[in-house]
């Protein structure tokens, strides 16, 4: 469960190795951890990736 209950779809490009993607929902720069999630019990999620890929991400 995320701070956000928008559950809107993200298409975005990435390219392979690590991405830190938020959780909690309070980044300013979505779908990805900028920090904002300091002083709540919530982590940003790893996804790794061994190719550019595309994907979708529901926040
Ligand atoms: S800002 Fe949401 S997990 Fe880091």
């Amino acid at each position: 469960m995320t701070h956000s209950n928008s559950q809107k779809p993200v298409a975005v490009r990435l390219d392979a190795g690590t991405h830190w993607l938020c959780s909690c929902g309070l980044s300013k720069n979505l779908p990805y951890c900028d920090g904002g999630h300091k002083g709540t019990s919530f982590q940003p999620v790893a996804l790794e990736l061994n190719s550019p890929k595309n994907v979708e991400i529901t926040l």
